[in-house]
């Protein structure tokens, strides 16, 4: 499977019961403390192991450091956030690339392992199937508005949680249960991914706003203010025509089903009849579960107010 699918990961087959899937992910800090930002940097490039269903192995370090800037110690704590995050995944790290860069830059290329058979991917969505999401959303917002110094300690605590939180469980309840269709929510936000996802399946959905879950009531304040990140406007753009709003919903609550998750949760189509099942699953495993839709016939994404 390569870039044809809009998957998140790449899979090649083995053999009939093993393939290997491998993803890279990095980008610039989303929060000051460096340790921290290792932890969700890691964090997020599991995700795609995942979000695919399969078990990571092992994973390699990719750095870009503004050498001379920044003190080394910063690498070494960034470094040790990774690491630390890889072992709550039970995996090594086991070596990587660093370059001198003019922007601090961190991530890592992780190699996983699924059965072939087994692979969830984002194209099985079928007509019927409920949406399920791990996490709440909101945190683009967040961190945007952590960089303008206007969310609280606690509100910063409630992001880097959710940041830091693996996928681990979600995807092991989804694996479990079987699921038709699978992804994980990041830098295209919530409509963006379920677009993919519905594009590679040929079908439509239907979300209701109010059972869109957000971090907290905070979000749709500062959606209100205008504290969204640029990339949230380009998602909602890049969206145009795609989707049918109802006509009470507000520039703001668009703003925030298309805001960018730094290591969101996964998006789940599921049959109606396993949905309660996953659900309890993904409760019993100690992982958030929300229904937020379902996929019809057709073609695009209807949002009710
Ligand atoms: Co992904
Ligand atoms: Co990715
Ligand atoms: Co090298």
């Amino acid at each position: 499977m390569g870039f044809e699918t809009s998957d998140d990961a790449a899979v090649y087959k083995l053999d009939p019961e093993r393939a290997v899937v491998q993803t890279v992910d990095y980008f610039t800090p989303v929060v000051d403390d460096p340790y921290t930002f290792g932890l969700i940097a890691a964090a997020n490039a599991l995700s795609d192991i995942y979000a695919m269903g399969a078990e990571p192995i092992f994973a390699l370090n990719i750095i870009g450091f503004p050498v001379g800037k920044l003190p080394l110690k910063i690498m070494g704590e960034i470094l040790r956030g990774g690491k630390d995050k890889a072992e709550e995944a039970g995996i090594p790290i086991l070596g990587g690339h660093s370059i001198k860069d003019a922007e601090l830059k961190y991530g890592l290329v992780v190699t996983g392992i699924v059965n072939p058979d087994k692979i969830l991917t984002n194209r099985g969505a079928k007509p019927g199937d409920k949406l399920v999401l791990t996490k709440p959303l909101g945190i683009g917002i967040m961190t945007h508005a952590i960089k303008k110094d206007f969310l609280s300690p606690q509100l910063i605590e409630l992001a880097v949680k959710t940041m830091t939180a693996l996928n681990d469980k979600a995807s092991k309840a989804a694996v479990e249960i079987g699921v038709n269709a699978c992804t994980d929510v990041t830098g295209f936000g919530l409509l963006g991914h379920l677009n993919e996802m519905l594009e590679a399946s040929g079908c439509g959905a239907v979300l209701e706003l109010k059972r869109i879950p957000v971090l907290c009531g905070e979000v749709w304040e500062l959606a209100e203010k205008g504290i969204v990140p640029g990339g949230g406007i380009c998602n909602l753009d890049f969206l145009e025509g795609k989707i049918k709003w109802d006509e009470k919903i507000s520039r703001s609550q668009k703003l925030v089903l298309s805001d960018p998750q730094t290591s969101g949760g996964l998006l789940i189509s599921v049959a109606d009849a396993k949905t309660e099942r996953l659900i309890e699953k993904l409760n019993d495993f100690g992982t958030a579960a929300y229904v937020v839709g379902k996929v019809v016939k057709g073609k695009g994404i209807k949002v009710l107010g």
